[in-house]
């Protein structure tokens, strides 16, 4: 019932009141029973006033279950929106390095996990209502008749037992199912992001849904059919269950006189009224095995929905890295990095590796595919903790709680960058100031416009969306830029404006500048070249040689 305690969480005395409100509604419903009883019993006497003690308490019933209705839908409907808003900002704060390679696995809990409790979460005020009125039905049979009750409770208790049994079996297909839907949600984006090469491919294209996404969806709807089935038929046994013990309840009194014949109508007739909310609760069971099964999805993944007590971050970078003009701006010593989580034999390491960078200055990173430099330019702007060794900025270590403003000090174009259409992180006076200019500059004034701190659009080619995150980390104006490769395939002219104006512009604005780069013809335009060669920073005197072989 985990459900339940989120709900609690979220406001205890919302939560109490609406507890009490469901009560009373409870209550008065019962005590409508009672007098339908009370009716039939002394056959109408004194009418007038049964009728409107009768609408008095039908009032109370009504006003009192819709309050407590509203509280529970307000309650859930928070824990819903809190729900959405802790997982989005646990993500955004969860270290980068754990969550890169399980981003399929995020997508679906963001939109299938969230839906599957948000779904089942809107039916608990029915479900409240049914607990609270199944509760009072109880009082009011013991009160009737508590062998009466003893009775019933046995053959309840053995239909619920028979109703219970296969709900774990359920849930171990429930929790397939869910594992199932990781790996299709991959096949999905294989769809979306690659579109264009299973249009294009018309043998890929049947076989990807023939023989990729079809074999699993088939897989889960075995495993959905077949356990949904089984709770049913154990439902229905269930109820059978019920009915037969009913009619043997009135057999044994019948037999046994244990009873007067009115007392069994009023208790039969509290019966039938307990019937339909046990079955809509009873009903609703196999999904909180649902929400178990998201929420361990939630858990797994490193999330969870505590809400964050941290303290609020320090908000000026320069009074947690203040700056020292005589200590590197980045160094790194014997930093080395490897993913831990590849299953390969041989792994791939970066490092250990040291260096250190002067504020202002300009470094080209070369090498090879594959030979770290993304990897390193990560561990550069702090997306990834060093496996050994330390990082430090202006002499001081990052460390985990400093590191968030570490990363703020950068501006990174990553290779495989995303481009987000709202700006709103850069002020109206800094965009009406330069975005102008720089939109001229980059030539990409005729295709785009910034309205409200929003791009007009973003659907460009490749080098446009390049040359418009450009224009973004400018615009952002941090003390670091880190480019990964950002030059590659775009035009001479363009690499001529990168690299002769805009990295001079942003050396004398102080700035200090990381290249990821294959463009030796500009080397001259930085102060360092470094290369890297498996994952080893190559020592200067070596710089010369390996360059020579590189290029040839
Ligand atoms: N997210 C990742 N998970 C596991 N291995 C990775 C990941 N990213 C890169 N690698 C591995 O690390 C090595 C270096 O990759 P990378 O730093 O991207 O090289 P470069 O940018 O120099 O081409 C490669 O062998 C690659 O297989
Ligand atoms: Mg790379």
């Amino acid at each position: 019932m985990k459900v339940i305690a989120l709900l609690f969480k979220s406001s205890a005395w919302k939560f109490t009141v609406a507890a009490i409100a469901s009560f009373i509604s409870g209550t008065a419903l019962t005590a409508v029973i009672y007098m339908i009883n009370e009716a039939i019993k002394t056959e109408m006497a004194n009418s007038d006033t049964i009728i409107w003690q009768f609408l008095g308490i039908l009032l109370i019933y009504v006003t009192t279950s819709i309050f407590g209705a509203y509280l529970i839908t307000l309650l859930s409907q928070v824990v819903i929106q809190d729900m959405r808003l802790t997982i989005s900002n646990k993500i955004l704060k969860a270290s980068f390095h754990k969550l890169e390679y399980q981003t399929k696995r995020l997508f679906t809990i963001l939109t299938d996990d969230i839906n599957t409790i948000s779904s089942i979460i809107i039916k608990l005020p029915a479900i409240f209502t049914a607990v609270t009125t199944v509760m009072a039905c109880f009082a009011y049979m013991i009160f009737i008749s508590w062998k009466l009750f003893c009775l019933f409770m046995i053959v309840f208790l053995m239909a619920f037992i028979l109703y219970r049994l296969p709900l774990n079996s359920y849930g171990e297909r429930l929790r397939k199912t869910r594992n199932h839907q990781n790996v299709l949600f991959g096949y999905f984006e294989g769809l979306i992001y690659g579109l264009k090469e299973l249009t294009i491919n018309k043998k890929f294209r049947s076989l990807y849904t023939k023989e990729i996404i079809e074999p699993l969806t088939e897989e889960q709807k075995k495993h959905q059919v077949i356990g949904k089935t089984t709770v049913e038929i154990f439902s229905r046994w269930g109820e059978v269950i019920l009915f037969l013990g009913i009619g043997g309840i009135l057999l044994i009194i019948k037999e046994t006189g244990i009873t007067t014949y009115d007392v069994m109508v009023q208790f039969l007739t509290v019966t039938v009224f307990t019937i339909a909310p046990l079955s809509k609760i009873t009903r609703v069971l196999p999904d909180f095995q649902r929400i178990n099964i998201a929420l361990e999805q939630i858990d797994s993944a490193g999330l969870d929905l505590e809400k964050e007590t941290a303290p609020a971050l320090e908000e000026d970078n320069t009074k947690i890295f203040p700056v020292v003009e005589s200590e590197p701006v980045i160094s790194l010593k014997n930093v080395a990095y490897s993913y831990y989580h590849t299953e390969e034999e041989k792994f791939f390491k970066l490092g250990p590796i040291n260096l250190d960078v002067k504020k202002g200055q300009v470094t080209f990173l070369i090498g090879g595919n594959g030979s770290g430099k993304s990897t390193l330019a990560k561990v550069l702007c702090g997306l990834y903790p060093p496996q050994e060794g330390e990082v430090t900025h202006f002499g001081k270590k990052v460390l985990p709680e400093n590191v968030e403003n570490f990363r703020d000090q950068f501006n990174v174009i990553f290779a495989d960058f995303y481009l987000f259409d709202e700006i709103i992180h850069i002020p109206q006076s800094v965009i009406d100031e330069k975005a102008q200019e720089y939109l001229k500059l980059l030539e990409l004034d005729k295709k785009v416009e910034i309205v409200n701190r929003k791009l007009t659009t973003t659907n460009l080619s490749t080098g446009q969306r390049k040359r418009l995150a450009l224009l973004i980390s400018y615009l952002e104006d941090k003390p670091i830029y880190l480019f990964d490769e950002w030059a590659a395939g775009l035009d001479p002219y363009y690499k001529k404006i990168f690299y002769k104006k805009l990295i001079p512009d942003l050396k004398a604005r102080g700035k200090t500048v990381f290249a990821i780069t294959h463009d030796e013809s500009y080397f001259d335009c930085a102060d360092e070249v470094i290369m890297l060669k498996e994952g080893q920073l190559l020592e200067t005197h070596l710089l010369h040689d390996q360059l020579q072989e590189f290029f040839n």
